[in-house]
């Protein structure tokens, strides 16, 4: 199976100079047109890849290929059997290398997404009473209430733009000197798309004697993640991504760590595939990963993921860097020119290095459901709304506090979701375009010119706009189940 991910055909061809045309041709559905409410169709513009990226056409094939030989892993005898075992264990090397762990030092342990993966390490690192787990303001929900179950967590703070703070960072890690035991942060923000200094925050993070949790869900799509030699003092402890992110939705994620730190102590689940002996009375857990994934595992996921990073590598993560720089770029400048639209996050291009291809903004007079309603209905356009799953770093990009806040809340609180704070949010994969770009802002500046055509009501409970003119039952011909 191995050989046939890595099939010519299957990468990009060589000597392809149209990189990024090509991954474009890799999209699954990317010709996919949807219906308009004015009754026409056209293609979908998607742009709300932060949240989950459509799968490669090689991924699929491969997935295809697969499932072909798919059958019982590591307890099967068989030949396909074997293979299948082959094929798993191979996708953690895949995994491995991508990340630049080192292959004896690290284990990688497939789970479902980033967010397993980082309930796992917080239940597995073993925090104590007294223990402090310092993270930032600007993570995603993932990366900050798992934590908060077993310790006491610290936010460091951002600035007006949403920039972390490091001298809030670095004051933290000195007034909470001895305890802070995990310095928690994100590759990459899923609202602004900023990049903190992931391996200053690491060399700080060690220095004061605390492990490294790298969240790189939104990152390792888009940017080289690199985890640096063991014992390096920039280098990062632990990785965690997710597949539906990076063109590979067949339910696999992976947390990346050192193999000898998962030898200690037990589990949080407990099963089939997690032991080298039971008997009544005693239990000896197998050697990691085997310990961390009980049950029967996600064979094609895993191999799904491999996969996607395999093309991934072949087109270049710096060609893709490249590409979504252009684009970030391109859409800044637009925006720039709609005087009632208001960027969050470092919107000066100087300084895209700094950030990724997620962009989140507001319409001024319109709510951001509504705003994010047209674009889709009128405009077959698909971006996000709302607080994606960051409330404390949206409040606080919003400046919601107070009064404010606690209106909100009671609100929310009695299922009303009509008026919540919140952005609009765009953003990138490998494959978009320029031309996608324009026709996301002709459609905002219709929506700013009150130039779209629907009756837009709210939904008290889910805060979603629907036009009156739509047909709810149209979905079910598009259902394919
Ligand atoms: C930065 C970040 N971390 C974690 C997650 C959670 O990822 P998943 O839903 O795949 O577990 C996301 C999802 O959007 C994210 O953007």
């Amino acid at each position: 199976m191995n050989e046939l991910a890595s099939t010519p055909g299957r990468l990009i061809p060589s000597g392809s100079t149209d990189r990024v045309g090509w991954l474009r041709s890799q999209i699954v559905g990317v010709d996919a047109e949807v219906p308009l409410l004015d009754g026409t169709r056209r293609p979908y513009v998607y742009l709300d890849n932060a949240a989950s990226t459509p799968a490669f056409r090689c991924v699929l094939e491969t997935v295809e290929e697969c499932l072909r030989w798919y059958s019982s892993v590591h307890r099967g005898a068989g030949f396909k059997s074997l293979i299948s075992t082959h094929a798993y264990e191979r996708a953690r090397e895949v995994v491995l290398e991508f990340v630049g762990a080192d292959r004896d030092a690290h284990t990688c342990i497939f789970g479902k997404n980033t967010t397993e993966a980082i309930n796992k390490l917080a239940y597995r690192i073993g925090l104590e009473p007294g223990d402090v787990v310092l993270t930032t303001i600007m993570e995603h929900h993932s990366n900050d209430l798992p934590w908060r179950v077993q310790a006491e967590v610290v936010h460091a703070g951002v600035d007006r733009q949403g920039v972390l703070d490091m001298e809030d960072l670095e004051r933290k890690l000195e007034l909470y000197s001895g305890r802070v035991k995990v310095v928690a942060a994100t590759g990459a923000s899923n609202v602004t798309g900023y990049t903190p200094p992931i391996h200053r925050i690491a060399e700080l993070a060690h220095a004061h004697g605390a492990l490294v949790v790298a969240d790189c869900a939104q990152l390792a799509p888009h940017r080289k993640v690199d985890m640096r030699p063991v014992g390096a003092p920039d280098h990062l402890d632990f990785v965690a991504l997710s597949g539906h992110k990076m063109y590979a939705p067949f339910g696999t994620g992976a947390l990346i760590g050192p193999r000898q730190f998962f030898r200690r102590g037990a589990p949080e689940y407990r099963g089939g595939g997690t032991i080298d002996i039971v008997t009544v009375d005693e239990v000896y857990w197998a050697d990691p990963p085997d310990r961390e994934e009980a049950g029967s595992p996600n064979v094609v996921g895993a191999v799904a993921l491999a996969a996607s990073i395999q093309v991934l590598n072949s087109i270049g993560m710096e060609v893709l860097a490249t590409h979504e720089r252009d684009l970030t770029g391109y859409l800044l400048e637009r925006l720039s020119r709609i005087d009632a639209v208001e960027v969050y996050g470092i919107s000066d291009p100087q300084r895209l290095d700094e950030r990724l291809g997620v962009v989140s903004f507001s319409v001024k007079g319109i709510p951001h459901g509504k705003v994010a309603a047209i674009l889709g209905f009128e405009g077959g356009i698909g971006v996000r709304n709302g607080c994606f799953c960051a409330h404390p770093y949206i409040l606080r990009l919003l400046d919601v506090r107070g009064a404010t806040y606690d209106g909100y809340k009671l609100r929310v609180l009695s299922h009303d979701r009509t008026e919540l704070p919140g952005l609009v949010r765009v953003s990138f994969g490998c494959y978009n375009t320029r031309p996608e770009i324009d026709h996301l802002v002709a459609m905002l500046e219709r929506v700013v010119s009150g130039g779209y055509q629907g009756d837009y009501q709210v939904e008290r409970e889910s805060g979603f706009y629907w036009p009156t003119q739509f047909d709810p039952a149209l979905l079910d011909a598009y259902v394919p189940i």
